[in-house]
């Protein structure tokens, strides 16, 4: 037992878990799923196990990106620079509610199903159905010969490495990142995407690693308000466009690990109904990065203060605006819109583990949960 015991420690790398083990190491994984598909100085990105089946994603009618959990959250990250970049109409299923709605499915449409374990059975279910109507399967995997990756015709692996923590961290931002580099071939192929945004974006892509390493500065100060905010009953975490699934996913996050109850919503839709919720107890989260959509957000800010809520708040490295609204902010730094996402869900990463090991929860084992459901 002993031995077991220390073997675990080895394998946690000096970290007290996997989880926080596996936030740490986003740098380099994030790396790992780039490692020689995309050059910069060569203005190019290849990924191998597209090359086959390019034609039939660049004349694609319609994707239909497929998952569950947080890889779901990925597709929907996907769905935004697909249609922005690539102008493929985009639609992101549940894989559970897809297999059993009798969907329409054409022979030019591509799926994509993302799955880190690559063993999800609604999502392996759903991708069969869709095969058997004719339509062209990509799979977005981390787990290599798992049984998504042999169901589908093409795909990408991830490369993020085995996770362990059931919360899903960096299998996330590699998905995200695999997704985001093959709606900018679909675009270069398709000739929807300047040459300008094709450069600006891969040299984007190449920084991230760096600016990863630079969002998990704030480690210490996320620790601090994670202290403040531990014994709260609910949150709510909002974001628009490009980090409304963030905001999902750092809903999720909460829940999963603490079992505080949380909501992640687009931050328009919250006078529809959350706005009722807000009171002095209310911590909200604000995913707020100066993109095209940072003065809406302000606004919704505003509002969230003038009902007293409590602000944290996610910004751009240097805003000054937000730091003057919010209760706290947390900076990343600048990177593409189409990528914040990936900079952007590390802070909540953070905050969601700080809050549950001080909650005492069992983060890598959270209860009733399972790393990968293989079962319906
Ligand atoms: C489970 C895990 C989640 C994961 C989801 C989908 O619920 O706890 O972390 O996001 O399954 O898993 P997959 O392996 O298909 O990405």
């Amino acid at each position: 037992h002993k031995l077991e015991l220390e073997l675990e420690s080895i394998e946690k790398g000096g970290f007290e878990h996997f989880m926080l083990k596996e936030i740490f190491e986003q740098p380099k994984s994030v790396k790992d799923s780039m490692r020689g598909r995309i050059s910069a100085e060569k203005g190019q990105i290849m990924l191998g196990g597209l090359r086959e089946y390019l034609d039939k994603l660049t004349q694609a009618q319609r994707i239909i990106i497929l998952g569950c959990g947080t890889s779901w959250h990925a597709g929907l990250v996907a769905e935004y620079i697909f249609e922005e970049y690539a102008r493929i109409p985009v639609e992101v299923e549940y894989a559970s509610e897809f297999r059993y709605r009798n969907p329409v499915i054409n022979p030019e449409d591509i799926v994509i199903a993302i799955s880190q374990s690559g063993e999800t059975a609604d999502t392996l279910a759903a991708i069969e159905l869709a095969k058997s109507k004719g339509a062209v399967i990509f799979g977005v995997c981390n787990v290599v010969g798992a049984s998504i990756p042999r169901a589908t015709h093409a795909g990408a692996y991830t490369h993020a490495g085995p996770e362990i923590g059931v919360a899903s961290t960096k299998a996330f931002t590699a998905q995200v990142t695999v997704l985001s580099m093959m709606a900018i071939v679909a675009a270069k192929s398709r000739g929807t995407i300047s040459d300008k945004v094709y450069r600006e974006l891969l040299t984007a892509f190449e920084d991230i690693p760096v600016k990863i390493q630079q969002a998990l500065n704030s480690n210490a100060q996320i620790k601090y308000i994670a202290d403040i905010f531990k014994d709260a009953r609910n949150f709510l975490y909002l974001g628009r466009g490009y980090n409304f699934p963030v905001a999902l996913e750092g809903a999720l996050k909460l829940k999963e690990i603490s079992y505080i109850h949380a909501e992640g919503y687009p931050a328009a839709e919250m006078k529809h109904g959350p706005i009722a919720l807000i009171d002095e107890e209310m911590p909200v989260v604000f995913i707020a990065t100066k993109d095209s959509s940072y003065e809406k957000i302000v606004s919704n800010i505003q509002e969230v203060r003038a009902r007293k809520g409590r602000v944290i708040a996610v910004v751009t490295e240097g805003d000054q605006l937000i730091k003057q609204m919010a209760e706290f902010v947390i900076e990343i730094p600048a990177t593409h819109e189409a990528l914040t996402p990936i900079l952007a869900v590390i802070p909540l990463q953070l905050l969601s583990y700080y809050i549950a090991v001080m909650r005492g929860c069992n983060v890598d084992q959270p209860r009733n949960l399972a790393k990968s459901v293989t079962v319906e």
